[in-house]
Parts: C-alpha cells; structure tokens; sequence
C-alpha cells in the first residue's frame, strides 16, 4: 500500500433515547406515589433542590421521603445567573461523588431553570452520562427549560457556551409550585410561551391575550379565580399546549442537527443583551425584547402587516414584558448578530413571524442596512408604549438573594 492510500471505515450509530413527562399535582404530598417508585429501587435519593424551594417545601420533601423509607441526602443550591458556570457544576459532580452514587442511580433535580440546567450540565459530564430526573418549578421550567434536552453553563460572559444534549429519564411537571413563584417570575416565563405560540400556535397565543394578565395574577390558577371562570382549565391548557409545541419542534431535531429552529425564535440577539445588562435582564425580559425586535424587522422587511405588529406587541407591552432596552445599542445588536452568526454556522437563521401569527419565517441572512433601519423603527415604535417599552421588574435584582453560601447538605434520615 502506498503511503497516500486513504482507506475508510464508515460508522453509523443510532441510539434509541426514551424519557417521559408526568403531569401530577402535588408530587410531594405523601399519597402521591409516582415519585416514590422511581427511588424505591434504590431506598435512597440525592436530590439537588435550589434553595428558595428548599425553605418553602423543605420539610413536606424531607416527610415525603421519611414516609416512603427512602433515605433523602438533600443539597441546597443556590444558583443565580452569575454562578451558571463551570465551578458550580463541579461543585455539584462533588456532592455527587461524596454521595457515592451508582452509575445507573438518577439523581434528583428540584428547581427553575438555573438549577436544571447547571445540574443537568454536570450529571452530563458526570462519568460522560449519569441519570436525573427533574421537577421544574418555575414557569420557564416547566414550559421550556425542562421541556429541552440542553444542559448548560455560561463561560466568559457568553451564554450557556459550554453545555450537552442530556435528556433527563423523567420531567414531573407540576404546576402547582406555581403558587409560591413570585409574579414577577410568572411574567418572565410567559415570555416563552409568547415566543412558541405566536409562532406556532395561535389559537394558545389568543388564550394569553385575552387572559394573560389574570394568569399573571392568580399565578397560572393557583390562587384562586380572579375574575375569569375557569382560570385553571385556561392555565393547564395554555401550558400543555406550549409543553407540546415545544415537543413537536424539538423531538425531531433534538442533537440541532437542522440549524433552522423556531426555537431561535426570541434567541437571536438576547443571549448577548441579557448578560450586557447590569444587574442581568431576567431570561424571559431579554427574549421578550428579541421577540419585538425580530417583529419589527418581520415588519419593515413587509412579512406582517401593521395591525398585527402592533397587535404583537400590544400582548407583550400589557403583560409587563420588556420591548426595548437603553443597551439594546446598535452596536450591540451588530456584535450579537455576529455573534450569532458564528454560533449557527454562518447564517444568521432569525426566525420572524408572518401572516396573522402562529406562523414563522426563517431568514437565513438579512443585511446589516436592513437590520438597521429595522433597529431604528424599533426604537421610534417603543417610546409610544406604556413605559416607553421597558419591563416591570425586568432585572434579577428582583430576585431574593440568599446569604451567599453556596450550597447546605441536609441529610435525610436513613428510615429503613
Ligand atoms: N435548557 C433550556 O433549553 C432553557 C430554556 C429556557 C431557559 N433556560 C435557562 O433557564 C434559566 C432561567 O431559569 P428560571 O427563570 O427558572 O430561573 P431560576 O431557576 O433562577 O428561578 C427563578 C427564581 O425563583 C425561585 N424559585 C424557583 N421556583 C420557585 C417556586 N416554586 N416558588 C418560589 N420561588 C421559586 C428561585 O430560587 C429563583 O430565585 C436561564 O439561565 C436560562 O438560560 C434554559
């Protein structure tokens, strides 16, 4: 054989992935026994529960698992934004080592956002793949986050860089947290229902028009009716519908190997506003800015009319969603285009609505011309609105901060 000869050995490998969404209510209550089967094999658990949750149902957890004879080691943590990194997800692969845990054992995950994704960043780097199963209990959790294979941390100020596809082997969703979330956290996660169903699913869309403010109120149904009947059936319709609309683009597509998701929908210039702003934009205020962005360019590029531009941003101004920010610069929008553009592969693939919403477009380039008159209507648009196009509550300062320790162990008492 001569030197330059290249023979090749071809592989192909297809892996089938099963995991499940439950819809329960009140997963913790000591009847509720879906939990329970899943640790009962290992008469142990560790679970990882963000700190907030830890002080709110801490101790129906800790009884939760007594009355079951299942040995809970609880690690409390505190995950803001600023701690979405790399340290935090080796800090949590050591409790995880000191808990000892076998290689096919799930390690449980209890929180928003932050917590499952940082969590689940580590268990995907945690002897290359260690199992969890997670409970979302934010709105952004429950509709998005935790309905998403991604884990990830963010790394030198660039948003979730460093991450995997990891899919937990069960997603309980229980809506019922939803009574203790702050309101200001109920807005920021119906920014992501906005994003999938103005795309998608109008008829979900209209749902939040007509009763958004009420969902906001009675945080999704859990306290009580406002003045709308049925407010329950309304919120359990509205997150199922967007938990499936999320399914029905991502499962497809779910290792991204198509770069033109409706995901990106929301995602295109906020990764880089929402870590720009100090103290950060709340996730769901940066992709509602996006969002209005991406409208108004769907707008002055002639793919939606008017009165349903305004009618767009009408829904988002009147839930307190942000429309615009101060750092929103020119620059910044041409650094996060570009940014982007590097990200998926060379186009800039900005998803836009059309027609009469519910419906998208992808654009694979626009130019830096169109992307800037576009910048300057959005800005002459915004000052028109209730704030001048800014949200309510839209930075994590609303956030309640915890005494700065990172993390507690709250070991569970052995009952068996
Ligand atoms: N993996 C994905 O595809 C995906 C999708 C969307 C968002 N995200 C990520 O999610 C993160 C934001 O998540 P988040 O908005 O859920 O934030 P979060 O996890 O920080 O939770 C928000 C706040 O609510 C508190 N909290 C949580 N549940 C509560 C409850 N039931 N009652 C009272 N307080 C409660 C938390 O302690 C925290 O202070 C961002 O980093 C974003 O990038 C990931």
């Amino acid at each position: 054989m001569s030197n330059n000869t290249v023979t090749t050995l071809p592989v192909s490998i297809s892996i089938e992935i099963a995991h499940s969404y439950h819809f329960v209510t009140k997963v913790f209550e000591s009847g509720n026994q879906l939990l329970a089967n899943l640790y009962k094999p290992w008469k142990r658990c560790l679970a990882i529960v963000d700190y907030a949750i830890y002080d709110l149902y801490g101790a129906q957890i800790q009884e939760y698992f007594k009355s079951n004879t299942i040995s809970a080691t609880i690690r409390r943590a505190y995950v803001p934004e600023d701690r979405k990194t790399i340290d935090t997800a080796l800090e949590i692969c050591r409790w995880i080592t000191e808990f000892d845990l076998v290689r096919r054992e799930p390690v449980l995950l209890v929180g928003g956002g932050l917590v499952t994704d940082v969590a689940g960043f580590a268990c995907a780097i945690y002897r290359r793949s260690t199992p969890y199963i997670r409970i979302p209990t934010t709105l952004i959790g429950l509709i998005d986050a935790s309905v998403s294979n991604r884990v990830a941390v963010n790394w030198h100020g660039l948003k979730n860089r460093l991450g995997a596809y990891h899919e937990p082997v069960h997603t309980i969703i229980d809506p019922k947290f939803l009574r203790t979330l702050p309101e200001s956290e109920i807005r920021n996660g119906i920014a992501e229902i906005l994003k999938i169903t103005s795309c998608t699913h109008r008829e979900t869309l209209e749902l939040l028009e007509r009763h958004g403010e009420t969902l906001i109120e009675t945080h999704f149904g859990q306290l009580g009716g406002g003045h709308v009947e049925d407010i329950s059936g309304v919120a359990d319709k509205v997150i199922r519908q967007a938990i499936q609309c999320v399914l029905d683009v991502e499962i497809p597509n779910s290792r991204e190997k198509d770069l033109n998701r409706v995901m990106y929908f929301g995602h295109t210039w906020s990764p880089t506003l929402e870590l720009a702003v100090t103290p950060p934009l709340l996730h769901g205020h940066a992709v509602a800015i996006d969002i209005c962005y991406s409208a108004t360019l769907a707008r002055s590029l002639g793919r939606i009319s008017s009165f349903t531009y305004t009618r767009l941003l009408g829904i988002f101004s009147r839930l307190g969603l942000a429309l615009d920010h101060p750092m929103f610069t020119l620059d910044l929008m041409r650094k996060a285009t570009a940014l982007t553009i590097a990200t998926r592969d060379g186009l800039l693939r900005a998803t836009v609505p059309t027609k009469d919403l519910g419906t998208y477009e992808i654009l694979p380039l626009v130019d830096d011309r169109a992307l800037q008159e576009a910048w300057e209507m959005h800005k002459k648009e915004v000052v028109a609105y209730p704030r001048k196009g800014l949200g309510l509550e839209m930075t994590i300062d609303v956030r309640r901060v915890h005494d700065g320790t990172m993390t507690d162990l709250v070991e569970g008492e052995p009952t068996w």
